[in-house]
């Protein structure tokens, strides 16, 4: 569909089923409370919700998270018909505690650029990723505050960074420079855009090299590596 889905696609009461796949993670926009108003970057040395992150940084995510959500699920009830279905999948948090530890260790990475000079630390201080993954109260607490659309079933599932490697190479599943330049190449086919247009391109080789030894040494030593995921179907309230 051309345009964004933080705002209308269609026109009014004419849409039976929307299905969203993959989508709904990406805000639409860094949270604006990420630097404080003295120009404080609240968020210094992570670009998404760190261990280290304070409690403030994962308020602006999920204040951002909750307006979108709501919007999107808003505008979507304008287009979809009475009793007209949703179906959305998107990246979730296992539970309240957890982060998204491939956001997280990206950020990592770009720290340890920081450390040996490869990258200012001020630029890195002041970025911060578009994206939130949500807990399934959070979600639950929004369809039901927004009251246009009930849920009828909600489904959670895991994948393994390296899952769809399985399809591709088979003789190359074990190795694990096969495995880190998969996993470093799928981060930077979606991150890769915002990251230049903040960084620039020199840096974009080398961060992503040591991304993908980075992610192929965490999951080995603590058995990480699992994005959860949540697919859930809504119907339209009368
Ligand atoms: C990981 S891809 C998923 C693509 C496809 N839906 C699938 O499941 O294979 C995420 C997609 O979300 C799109 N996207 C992100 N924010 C969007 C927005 N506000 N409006 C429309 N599309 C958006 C991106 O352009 C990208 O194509």
């Amino acid at each position: 569909m051309p345009g964004s889905f933080h705002g209308r696609l269609f026109p009014q009461n004419t849409i039976h089923l929307v299905h969203s796949s993959y989508s709904l993670h990406w805000l639409s926009q860094v949270p604006k409370g990420l630097v404080a108003e003295s120009d404080l970057p609240l968020n210094k040395g992570n670009i998404y919700i760190a261990k280290t992150s304070p409690p403030s940084v994962h308020e602006a995510y999920l204040t951002q998270f909750q307006k979108d959500f709501t919007n999107f699920l808003s505008m979507r009830s304008q287009e979809i018909v009475d009793c007209g279905s949703l179906v959305l999948t998107f990246i979730c948090k296992n539970d309240e505690e957890d982060g998204c530890d491939f956001w997280e260790l990206l950020g990592i990475t770009m720290n340890d650029m920081v450390i040996e000079g490869l990258i200012a630390e001020d630029k890195l201080a002041k970025f911060n990723l578009p994206l939130y993954a949500p807990s399934i109260k959070e979600i639950k607490q929004i369809i039901g505050k927004g009251g246009s659309f009930k849920l009828l079933h909600l489904e959670t599932f895991k994948l393994k960074r390296d899952s769809n490697m399985a399809e591709k190479e088979e003789a190359t599943l074990f190795d694990e420079k096969s495995r880190a330049a998969y996993i470093a190449g799928n981060m930077r086919a979606v991150q890769e855009p915002i990251l230049v247009e903040h960084f620039g391109e020199e840096i974009m080789d080398e961060l992503f090299e040591r991304y993908g030894k980075k992610a192929i040494e965490y999951m080995k030593n603590y058995g990480k590596g699992i994005i959860n995921n949540v697919v859930i179907s809504l119907s339209k309230t009368n």
